[in-house]
This record gives structure tokens, C-alpha cells and sequence, in this order.
């Protein structure tokens, strides 16, 4: 008798736990977490609507940085800073009264016109499919290329941001930054400290105007200076707005010396240096320095995750494929 009621005990459990757990399936497919807007990029994006747009941005950087290798790093940087504000959207490109490319922090940007002769090229093949924020992103990876970078296969399918604004460019870094403020920067966006270390290593081409370290060659010098680079940038920066390499070992060369020249206390931008004299990111500047081969794959790792960042690619996310990169569509 007792046996039974505990055979029926767990009975009626068992078929109580059958009908909770088979009511409650589609509740939790209900509340599962929607997909990241990155999920719904592709490297199929444009295979079947078109399918020479990677083909076409390639040949013409090319051509582009044939002409004028200062193109290169030119157009690596204009992706990070159209990536930092909004995420990839293009919205670095929008260019009208107190947009983010008329902002002071983007005066030194440059490389609008090799985006907009890929896009009047891509507007020819295949009208309104190519977004702006997409031809930015390859164009910045074909530039790591050409420079003698890595390569990376770009996902494609972000949609054109419609919103640009000037004082949200002026909340990039621009090199007189602490770590903290790097870090809080890069981690807001979805980028650890590896991620901001490997990234900064952009900066191993590609050069500076004096105005972005002129604050290390005052009268108190920054002590973290080398004193014959110090001297030498002094002789250099007779105008702020004079270019000096980032790299100042193998300015041309996309390596690793970057991190080589902050062990030996020439990096140029205080940001770069700060990098090595921190504790919770010069581990990774020492470990970047002597393994070449993890600097080229993390850099690819991390350059995808740069340009997946916040970007558009669902109809909730209100983004178009512009006509014009210039500006938004009418
Ligand atoms: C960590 C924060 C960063 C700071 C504070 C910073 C700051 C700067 C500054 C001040 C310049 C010189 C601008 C001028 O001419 O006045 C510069 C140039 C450059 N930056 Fe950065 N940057 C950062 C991150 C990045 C990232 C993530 C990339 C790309 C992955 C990048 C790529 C470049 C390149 C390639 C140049 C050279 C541009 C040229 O030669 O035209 N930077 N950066
Ligand atoms: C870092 O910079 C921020 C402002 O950008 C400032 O609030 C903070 O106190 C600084 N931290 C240190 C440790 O200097």
C-alpha cells in the first residue's frame, strides 16, 4: 500500500515536470535573447547582388595608394574614427554643418575622395546595394594590405547611418589621453585592453601633425621621452601643423617596431608610450614586440571586431544605403 502511494507520488511528479517543462518551451523560445545586430553580417553579403564589389574596392585602393602611399594609414584611420562614433556607419563621412567630419578632432582626417570614387564606381555596377559603411570597411583592410599588413575577410551587410555629430568626433582619443580614459573609451565599445594595445599598433605607419604631442617637448619635457628623439622632434615641430612618422624606426613597414620603440622610450603620441609605462597594458606591449606573428593575427581578429562594432543591419536599426556618401539619402 505504501509502496503504491509512492509509485503514484512519483508518478503524478513525473508527468507534472512533462506538461511544466512542455508549457514552458515556448516561453523560453519567446524571451531568448534577440541575435546582435554583427550576427546578420556576411561575407556572402553581395554574392548575388554584387558580386565584383569586393574585387572593385580592392582595385581601386590599389591604384589609389600606388599614387600616394600616404593614403594607406589615411584610410585605416578614417575607419577607426567612423567605427568610435556610432559604430561603423559611415556617419565620418556625412559632411554638412556640425557633422562629425567638420568636428576639430577630424581635421587631420583625410582619404573622402578615394571612398567617394569606389562608391560613384559601385553606384554604376550595382545602383543602391553597397553600403558606404561596407566600402570603408574593406577599404581600410585592403589599405592594411597594400601597407604590408595582414589580411582579414570583411562580413559585409551595414546599413548608412543618418545622424552625425560634430562633438561626438571630439570624444575620440586624440593622444593626450590616460590609460584609464583609452580603456573606458575602447571597453564602451565592446573592445578589451588587448583589443586597444593591438589596435594602437596602427600607429607602426602613418604619421602625426606636432599638434598632437607638442605637450611632451615643453619646457618640462616628458620625462618618458628619449632625449635624442626628443631633440629631434623639437627641431621638427617648428609648426603644429607639421607631420612627423608615428613609427620613427620603419615608418613605412606595417611590423612591429611600434611596440619596439616604446620599449626604448620613442613612441611618439603620449597615448602610445602611456601603453608600456602602464601595468594592465605593457605586458601586452612586450609580448606584441617580440612575437610578430601574434601582432599579424590579433590584428585581424581585432580589426573584425573594430568593424563589427554597433554597426546597423536590422530595419529596427534605421540605417540606409546611402546614394551619396557625402550625405544622407533625400
Ligand atoms: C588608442 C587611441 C588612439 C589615439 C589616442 C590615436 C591618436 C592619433 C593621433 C593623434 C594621430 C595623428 C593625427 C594628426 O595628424 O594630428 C593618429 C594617427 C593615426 N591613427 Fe590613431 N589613435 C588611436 C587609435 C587608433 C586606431 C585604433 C587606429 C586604427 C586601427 C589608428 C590609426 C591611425 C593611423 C593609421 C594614423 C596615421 C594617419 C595618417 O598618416 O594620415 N589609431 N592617431
Ligand atoms: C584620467 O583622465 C580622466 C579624464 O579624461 C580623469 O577624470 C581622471 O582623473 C584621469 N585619471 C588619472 C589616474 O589621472
Amino acid at each position: 500500500m505504501k509502496l503504491c502511494c509512492i509509485s503514484l507520488l512519483f508518478l503524478i511528479l513525473f508527468v507534472h515536470n512533462l506538461v511544466v517543462s512542455a508549457v514552458s518551451q515556448p516561453q523560453k523560445r519567446k524571451t531568448k535573447k534577440p541575435l546582435p545586430p554583427e550576427a546578420f553580417l556576411s561575407v556572402t553579403h553581395y554574392a548575388k547582388t554584387c558580386p565584383d564589389a569586393e574585387a572593385i574596392i580592392q582595385r581601386r585602393i590599389r591604384a589609389w595608394i600606388n599614387k600616394d602611399p600616404t593614403l594607406a594609414p589615411a584610410i585605416i584611420r578614417l575607419h577607426f574614427h567612423d567605427c568610435a562614433v556610432r559604430g561603423c556607419d559611415a556617419s565620418v563621412l556625412l559632411d554638412h554643418r556640425g557633422s562629425e567630419r567638420r568636428a576639430l578632432a577630424s581635421k587631420t582626417l583625410r582619404g573622402f575622395r578615394v571612398i567617394d570614387d569606389i562608391k560613384s564606381v559601385l553606384e554604376k555596377r550595382c545602383p543602391k546595394t553597397v553600403s558606404c559603411a561596407d566600402i570603408l570597411t574593406a577599404a581600410a583592410r585592403d589599405a592594411t594590405i597594400f601597407a604590408g599588413g595582414p589580411f582579414w575577410e570583411v562580413p559585409f551587410g551595414r546599413k548608412d547611418g543618418r545622424i552625425s555629430l560634430a562633438k561626438e568626433a571630439d570624444a575620440v582619443p586624440q593622444g593626450h589621453e590616460n590609460v584609464t580614459a583609452l580603456v573606458d573609451f575602447f571597453s564602451s565599445r565592446g573592445l578589451n585592453m588587448l583589443d586597444l594595445v593591438v589596435l594602437s599598433g596602427a600607429h607602426t605607419i602613418g604619421r602625426s601633425s606636432c599638434l598632437a604631442f607638442e605637450h611632451r617637448l615643453g619646457k618640462t619635457p616628458d620625462p618618458s621621452l628619449d632625449i635624442k628623439y626628443l631633440n629631434a622632434l623639437r627641431r621638427k615641430c617648428g609648426s603644429p601643423s607639421n607631420l612627423v612618422d608615428l613609427d620613427v624606426t620603419t615608418p613605412k613597414v606595417f611590423d612591429t617596431m611600434y611596440y619596439t620603440n616604446l620599449l626604448h622610450k620613442k613612441g611618439l603620441l603620449s597615448t602610445d608610450q602611456l601603453l608600456f609605462s602602464d601595468g594592465r597594458t605593457s605586458s601586452f606591449v612586450s609580448a606584441l614586440a617580440s612575437q610578430p606573428q601574434l601582432f599579424e593575427s590579433q590584428f585581424a581578429v581585432s580589426m573584425v571586431k573594430l568593424g563589427n562594432m554597433q554597426v546597423r543591419t536590422r530595419p529596427v536599426d534605421n540605417g540606409e544605403i546611402r546614394v551619396n556618401c557625402n550625405f544622407v539619402n533625400a
